[in-house]
């Protein structure tokens, strides 16, 4: 008899039956709680984004532009780049899985540092391909290491830059480097969904290295510094080559007509970028006194999210957080169960942060 899936997707851990807020709420019998679990924007969605929905509301039942043409030309403009190099997906998740459909083949291998995202490696294995993870060293990803995991099978290389869940970013004269050294036949794809928060200077940035690597794709999302996770709308860029053979996979009405829309006027949504980064600096400095003052480890991050070292371990912190109605993300299934990852919320919610940790140690 056939078995009814494969390896990979027995060996992935089932993905937890999590409840909305407003249902966890009405179990625990609390109001008002706070989520600082996913990094998303404490201001809400852009709010040119939002008019911009609202007006292509009545346009639904039309299927979308299937080529995104007047968002890419937009990001186009933004990234100096024409709209053959640049690809829109539902979210940058989407982007992910497509680039492992379009380039990876049986028997080929794919190398990521870890801790890192959990969706490469969902993704990898879903399709039935094999993965290697690299550690970390001292919660950043060591080139070296990643270097060390590539065989002559590795087909693509997953670097999340500034990763999540640490924070950290790479320079770009270390990623340049690796970058020089690497086999000229693998797809890099440099997932780039926090680059808009990175404050050092050095860090790298994909849009000057991908005429360095001809393989290199980089992945940005609207998710986080624009405000609107629940839209679904992310983007890459590449050469035209790598671009031509992903629309050849893409579907055709992947990103939709509502998402265009939002995301090409958070583009000139200026007033909320600035007051974005200028919530997430301000609560960071807060947070990271905060925790000082605690006698609490935390890893200093370039985004907009952050790990602590909790004494009672990351669940248990979690779970009694949860019942004050402050939800923050265990750090079990990223191999990290000391810490708990929070983002910066709105003044008002670091405040009750600190406060409610404070109580519960
Ligand atoms: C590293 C990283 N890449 C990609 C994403 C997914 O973004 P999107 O909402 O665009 O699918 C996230 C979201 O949490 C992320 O942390």
């Amino acid at each position: 008899m056939k078995s009814l899936t494969h390896k990979g997707v027995e060996e992935l851990i089932p993905y937890p039956p999590g409840k909305p807020i407003e249902e966890l709420e009405r179990e625990l019998g609390i109001r008002n709680s706070i989520k600082l679990a996913s990094n998303e924007n404490p201001l809400g969605p852009s709010p040119m984004a939002v008019r911009a929905i609202m007006e292509k509301v009545h346009g639904l039942h039309r299927y979308p532009d299937g080529s995104g043409y007047y968002l890419k030309t937009r990001l186009g403009k933004e990234l100096g780049l024409p709209i053959e190099q640049i690809i829109l997906g539902n979210g940058s998740n989407e982007l992910i899985e497509l680039v492992i459909r379009t380039f990876l083949s049986a028997e080929e291998h794919v190398v990521q540092a870890f801790p890192t995202f959990l969706v490469y490696e969902k993704v990898v294995k879903g399709a039935g391909g094999l993965i290697s993870s690299a550690p970390l060293s001292d919660f950043r990803i060591d080139l070296d290491a990643v270097f060390e995991k590539i065989t002559p099978k590795t087909k693509i290389l997953f670097i999340n830059n500034p990763n999540n869940p640490t924070g950290s970013a790479l320079k770009r004269d270390q990623l340049l480097g690796f970058l020089k050294k690497i086999p000229n036949d693998i797809v890099v794809v440099l997932d780039e969904a926090y680059i808009e928060f990175v404050t050092d200077e050095g860090v790298a940035n994909g849009l000057d290295l991908f005429k360095e690597y001809p393989l290199l794709f980089v992945l940005r999302t609207f998710s986080k510094l624009y405000g609107l996770a629940g839209l679904r709308i992310g983007y890459g860029f590449a050469s035209e080559r790598l671009i031509d053979y992903m629309n050849r996979v893409r579907q055709p009405f992947n990103a939709n007509l509502l998402a265009q829309a939002g995301a090409i006027a958070a583009l000139d949504d200026k007033e909320f970028v600035a007051r974005t980064l200028q919530v997430v600096q301000e609560g960071l400095r807060y947070l990271y006194r905060g925790l000082g003052e605690m006698g609490l480890n935390y890893i200093p991050t370039q985004t907009n999210f952050f790990l602590i070292k909790v004494p009672s371990g990351g669940k248990e912190i979690y779970n009694r957080m949860l019942k004050e109605g402050v939800i923050v993300r265990s750090m079990d299934s990223y191999g990290l169960p000391e810490y708990i990852r929070i983002n910066v919320g709105l003044p008002e919610e670091n405040e009750r942060f600190i406060r409610t940790l404070k109580k519960i140690l």
